[in-house]
């Protein structure tokens, strides 16, 4: 793979974004944010990778899964009008399949595109299969990371700029303001993960992304967790109750502790 490689890989995936425009040559405002995600993941992607010092062709990689991970949410939020895959399609399986149509990854070595698809194919799963081949687990692994790093930013600058209640699909239309489900506290209590309807309010995704700090892959995204000031965000946007005061102080702990000790996930 050549330096140029991204780069023409980008311009494929933003030419095929701008497919989903309309008579006035606009993208809907959700498509627009999936574009400006899918660049910032790549960014964070590489950022993941090179501080793990990952060669320079494994790094390019890892952005470029990064850079197309959700190529099918154009297509889903054009038939469905929704991110909701339960209502829709899997996201993920539209992004490969995409992706074999198109073939914008024949400029990939054969490997290296299985590689890319199945890290893709498997973002969006609630847990990792045991059973992974060695060289796909730490892209399938990076990529989680840097979504999620991504989602936190996006919804941060959601609150912060009032653009849940015109955009309830960036927070799965969980934009109550009620009270957090008790669920979200003891899955937190116990590290456990929870199903996602157990997201009622906008207080609920906040602990899910809290309870993300148990299940952050890589070091170099942990410390990007604290870098950017992650934990604090979730705190000043939930209710300062004393259970989830408690639940803030145990992962802000969690996290410095893991980073401090340099230990892989649990
Ligand atoms: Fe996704």
């Amino acid at each position: 793979m050549d330096t140029d490689t991204f780069i023409q890989l980008r311009d494929w995936f933003t030419a095929y974004a701008k497919l989903f425009r309309d008579a006035e040559g606009r993208l809907h405002p959700m498509q627009e944010l999936k574009l400006a995600h899918s660049l910032r993941v790549a960014h964070n992607a590489r950022l993941i990778a090179a501080g793990l010092a990952w060669e320079p062709q494994q790094v390019a990689l890892a952005e470029i899964v990064g850079l197309l991970h959700d190529t099918g949410r154009f297509s889903q939020f054009a038939e469905f009008g929704t991110f909701n895959d339960a209502e829709s399609v899997n996201h993920a399986e539209r992004s490969c399949a995409v992706l074999e149509a198109e073939r914008p990854l024949d400029c990939l070595p054969e490997r290296e595109r299985t590689v890319v698809l199945q890290a893709i194919r498997l973002h969006n799963r609630r847990e990792l299969p045991v059973e992974l081949a060695p060289d796909i687990r730490p892209f399938a692994e990076l990529i989680r990371d840097a979504d999620k790093l991504d989602i936190f930013h996006v919804f941060d600058d959601a609150i912060r700029n009032n653009k849940l209640d015109r955009h309830p699909e960036i927070s799965m239309r969980s934009n109550s303001r009620g009270a957090p489900n008790p669920v979200m506290l003891e899955a937190l209590a116990c590290r456990g993960t929870v199903p996602y309807s157990a997201i009622q309010s906008l207080a609920d995704f906040l602990l899910l992304q809290l309870l993300w700090m148990y299940d952050i892959n890589h070091l170099s995204a942990l410390r990007l967790v604290l870098e950017r000031n992650v934990i604090r965000s979730l705190e000043q946007h939930l209710p300062a109750t004393p259970e989830v005061t408690a639940a803030v102080r145990a992962a802000e702990a969690f996290v410095h502790g893991r980073i401090a000790a340099g230990t892989p996930k649990a």
